[in-house]
């Protein structure tokens, strides 16, 4: 019998050092699935993110530079750790999954060369992992328990991607075929949040603590909503931050306190999740979806995901996010991607015909 395939994964996209060690059965299982039981089953064995928040505090936003230093010290350990954990040492592997791209090239290098440098010593294929890809199969992990079988009513799914870079709407026909159907045309949800949070004076990263402050506030405060009534599925959120800024400008300073700035808080997330919830609602209704799933750094709001669950219960759909330590970046969800990639047909590749790219697309 064909022994089980394990992944080494790396990611070192931004500012989180992070590796896991992931099983996927070889064969199929018994009995067959609702789609004829070939779909993959992954477990996760261990997964280690080293976090850098403490070096980029500081600076009030990631330092190119010093995120690539903190990646070359910590990415040694830190695969220890995994490999460690997961009781799988390096000879037997299978495939060392890496990402690729998108993100800070510094820091993606980092992760790539150290890849290679263990493909050529192990002899071990790469699988090269675009990270948004990474996310949009991130809420598939640890589903029940650590397994998760994919099941036939659950495509055609609409999947939101909601990251510090990046906002994608995605209509994943099934677990090989997606489309994208719009993104940010500016500023990145994430993005905001975190411009918003340095505008208010708060600390990094901005995105949890806006939201931990919104929680604490039940204002009238309404700011727009940008695009929400667009026909297409686009997003826009520098306008939003720029009323937050005027709206900043136009208090007085003796009102400008502390409640003042959770009020702000909670309508800008307000007018964020409003946007982010209508559109993917829309697409579910055009696409007939029978899943929404929901993923990225800012599937970590506790309202979005909230919302986001209301909703597809009232349309009678499945919901999917990942736990929150599965939205933020981490390695697991670049196993998970690779997991995918494997079963959809990929070939890993040689070490050689490998590189950073910082402008991946999905
Ligand atoms: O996916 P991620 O870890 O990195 C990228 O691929 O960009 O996302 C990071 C983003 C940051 O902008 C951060 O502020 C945001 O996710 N974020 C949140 C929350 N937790 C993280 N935004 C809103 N609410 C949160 N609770
Ligand atoms: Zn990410």
């Amino acid at each position: 019998m064909k022994k089980n395939i394990i992944i080494l994964a790396l990611e070192t996209s931004c500012d989180e050092t992070a590796a896991a060690v992931l099983e996927m059965k070889a064969t199929p299982p018994n009995p067959p699935s609702a789609r004829g039981g070939m779909e993959p089953q992954i477990k996760t064995l261990s997964s280690v993110v080293k976090s850098q928040i403490s070096i980029h505090k500081s600076f009030g936003g990631v330092v190119p530079e010093a995120a690539a230093r903190a990646h070359v010290k910590n990415i040694l350990p830190v695969v220890q750790k995994a490999l460690l954990t997961a009781h799988y040492p390096l000879p037997t592997i299978d495939y060392i999954a890496v990402t690729v791209g998108p993100g800070l090239i510094p820091s993606l290098i980092v992760g790539v060369e150290f890849a290679k440098a263990l493909s050529l010593a192990t002899g071990k294929p790469i699988i090269p992992v675009n990270h948004l890809l990474g996310h949009l199969y991130s809420p598939f992990g640890r589903l029940p328990a650590t397994s998760y079988q994919l099941q036939a009513n659950l495509f055609p799914m609409i999947s939101l991607i909601v990251s510090g870079g990046h906002t994608i709407l995605t209509l994943m026909k099934n677990e090989k075929d997606y489309k994208v159907l719009g993104q940010t045309v500016d500023d990145a949800a994430g993005e905001a949040f975190d411009k918003v949070a340095k505008l208010l004076g708060l600390p990094y990263p901005g995105g949890p603590e806006v939201s931990r402050l919104a929680e604490k506030s039940k204002t009238h405060i309404q700011f727009p909503r940008p695009m929400i009534n667009s026909k297409d599925y686009n997003f826009s959120f520098s306008g939003l931050k720029t009323a937050v800024l005027y709206y900043v400008q136009s208090l007085q300073p003796t009102s400008y306190n502390l409640q003042a700035k959770k009020d702000i808080c909670k309508a800008f997330q307000e007018a964020a999740v409003d946007v982010l919830v209508t559109k993917t609602l829309r697409a579910v209704k055009e696409y007939g979806a029978k899943s929404i799933s929901l993923s990225g750094g800012v599937a970590a709001n506790l309202s979005l995901r909230e919302k986001l669950k209301v909703e597809s219960k009232k349309l009678k759909v499945n919901f999917f996010v990942p736990q929150k330590n599965l939205c933020t970046d981490n390695a697991e969800m670049v196993g998970l991607a690779a997991s995918f990639m494997l079963h959809n047909g990929f070939k890993p590749k040689n070490y050689r015909q490998i590189k950073a790219d910082s402008n991946l697309e999905l």
